[in-house]
């Protein structure tokens, strides 16, 4: 997959958990959106407001990850896994936060770049580091919202 391509939502991606599930959709959409608005002209003010709706969505979900991984046990473990998965997440946001200075101080990012850094940060994310926790969860007694 060439990795600034709009990503398409597959099986693979599933958690098995429904609202980290669900959030991953709406990130993807995010992505693939952004994807399309940076077809025509990149402004900084059209990174600027991507990259900010971006990094509060983000923020948002990471803490709806974080608080399952308190409320079963996942935060707990001695394996150490829930701290690097929160590290995942902070070094994310950082990256993003660093990319927005960058905008302020006139740095522009390309399309491809920006989306090449999204896109394979959230599907390598996902596929190792959320279905890992999806497993546990599930093994653990999660109860679906509805
Ligand atoms: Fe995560």
């Amino acid at each position: 997959m060439i990795s600034h391509e709009p990503i398409l939502w597959n099986d693979s991606f599933l958690t098995g958990i429904d609202r980290i599930d669900e959030q991953h959709k709406v990130l993807v959409n995010t992505l693939n959106e952004a994807n399309a608005r940076l077809a025509g002209n990149v402004t900084r003010e059209l990174l600027e407001q991507i990259t900010r709706d971006l990094l509060s969505y983000a923020i948002y979900h990471f803490e709806t990850e974080e608080t399952l991984m308190q409320e079963y046990g996942y935060a707990g473990l001695a394996t150490g896994d829930a701290e690097k998965h929160r590290q995942e997440h902070r070094s994310f946001s950082q990256q993003v936060v660093a990319l927005r200075e960058g905008l302020r101080d006139g740095r522009l990012v390309t399309r491809e770049e920006l989306l090449s850094f999204l896109n394979n940060w959230l599907i390598n994310h996902i596929l190792y580091t959320d279905k890992q926790l999806g497993e546990f969860l599930n093994n653990h007694g999660y109860k679906a919202q509805t």
